[in-house]
């Protein structure tokens, strides 16, 4: 018998959601609470009589440290997955630590009115999470998140000591729309028109936006043009995987995104800062947001697939070795299944694994840690079974 308190009900948090009801024996009994109740109300009737979990539902602003903790009281979960917004993750944690309840999450905290994600802020409950004897799990969508778990599934296996990552993230769907974003477009658009930046020999490298781009020939897509970003999980890798010398994050765009984006960059739409409009403030990103298509709507007219995976180098015995172990996901093959395109599927599946490797205690011990920090090979198990099964290459074309 376990609860799950399930804040948020957008994209990946009804993958996770579909996903855990099609799991009823480890989520038996689940609440959906989110800020506006009604999509929670009719996501559970979505899933009436398709499932043998038990949902409820319930209103709640995740802003508020109190209204969670209230909650959680009224509940009583075994655990809180936090599938809002990375705005929200300090404050579910707190109110967590106030009630003695584990913690998920897919991405790391950002300031509302910074554009910069690190985990210094989650990192820091350390010692609290301990003390208490409960456990946050960070980051476990697919990037961040799976791409820890074949990081620790290489090391484990295959290596002795990991020198070189690059993490590859391709997404070769068509939505038909000249510009818009798989998910949330506020958080997915601050992230790509940050300055890039990658790990090498201890220190942080910055590029300008988009500076390094390469071409890459993706198994089951083909070649596709690919830039380096920052990403979050670059920064627990290059703490927690033995022998890293460099860590890269490199995505896809295609032509028609990247002119768009630069053309709302230019005029100012992608910015944060506050402006006044016919005397009220807006933010114009949060504006722009409200003009782009809503990610859970791409979901019937996406096609094609995703690809991300990571190139490993390192030695094993004394020789030198690479190993690409990477995910195919199909666009039309997540919508048929869940009703969500493959950027939600890829992170709503590994939340939920997540969350039953703490419920089952395949993962146990207190305090807050990134996935890699856990044994990965229950969870590579579960990918497979749950929809997001792994090939490895160990010839693989790499990334100069
Ligand atoms: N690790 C990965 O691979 C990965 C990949 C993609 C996304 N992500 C992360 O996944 C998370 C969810 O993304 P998404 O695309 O599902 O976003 P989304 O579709 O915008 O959904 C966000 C949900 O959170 C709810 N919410 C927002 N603020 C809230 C608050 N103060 N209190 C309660 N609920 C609140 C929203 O409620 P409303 O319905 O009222 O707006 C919505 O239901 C984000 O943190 C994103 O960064 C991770």
């Amino acid at each position: 018998m376990s609860k799950t308190l399930i804040i948020g009900c957008g994209g990946v948090a009804s993958v996770a959601i579909h996903k855990c009801c099609q799991n009823s024996s480890v989520f038996d009994d689940i609440m959906i609470a989110s800020r506006t109740l009604s999509k929670c109300d009719s996501l559970r009737e979505k899933l009436r009589g398709k499932t043998e979990t038990r949902i409820s539902t319930a209103q709640v602003n995740a802003d508020k440290t109190e209204e969670v903790a209230a909650l959680i009281r009224e509940y009583k979960p075994d655990l809180v997955m936090n599938l809002a917004l990375p705005y929200q993750d300090l404050k579910i944690m707190d109110a967590c630590l106030a009630e003695g309840v584990s913690y998920l999450d897919t991405a790391n905290y950002e300031p509302e009115d910074t554009a910069k994600f690190e985990y210094k802020w989650q990192w820091a409950y350390r010692d609290r999470f301990r003390q208490a004897g409960i456990t946050a799990l960070l980051g476990c969508g697919f990037d961040p998140g799976v791409t820890g778990v074949f990081s620790a599934y290489a090391l484990k296996h295959h290596f002795d000591e990991i020198n070189y990552i690059d993490i590859l993230d391709c997404n070769a769907g068509d939505h038909g729309y000249p510009f818009a974003t798989n998910f949330n477009p506020e958080i997915n658009i601050r992230e790509v028109s940050a300055k890039g930046s990658y790990w090498e020999n201890g220190k942080w490298i910055e590029t300008d936006p988009m500076q390094i781009k390469r071409v890459y020939n993706f198994p089951e897509i083909g070649e596709r043009d690919m830039y380096l970003l920052h990403h979050e999980e670059l920064e627990s890798l290059a703490l927690n995987i033995k022998g890293i010398k460099r860590i890269r994050f490199f995505m896809t765009f295609g032509q028609s995104y990247l002119t768009h984006l630069k053309c709302l960059e230019n005029v100012g739409m992608t910015s944060i800062k506050p402006v006044m409009y016919e005397g009220r403030e807006i933010v114009p990103l949060q504006f722009l947001k409200a003009l782009l298509p809503d990610p859970s709507s791409l979901g019937p007219r996406t096609k094609g697939k995703t690809n991300i995976g990571c190139i490993f180098r390192g030695k094993k015995n004394g020789e030198e070795k690479n190993c690409y172990i990477y995910n195919v996901c199909d666009h039309e093959s997540c919508f048929k299944e869940v009703g969500s395109q493959a950027v939600a599927y890829t992170t709503g599946v590994p939340a939920m694994i997540g969350a039953e490797m703490l419920l089952t205690k395949k993962w146990a011990k207190p305090g807050v840690f990134n996935v890699e920090e856990f044994d990965p090979d229950p969870f590579m198990d579960a990918l497979n079974k749950w929809g997001l099964p792994w090939k490895e290459n160990f010839n693989p074309e790499l990334v100069d």
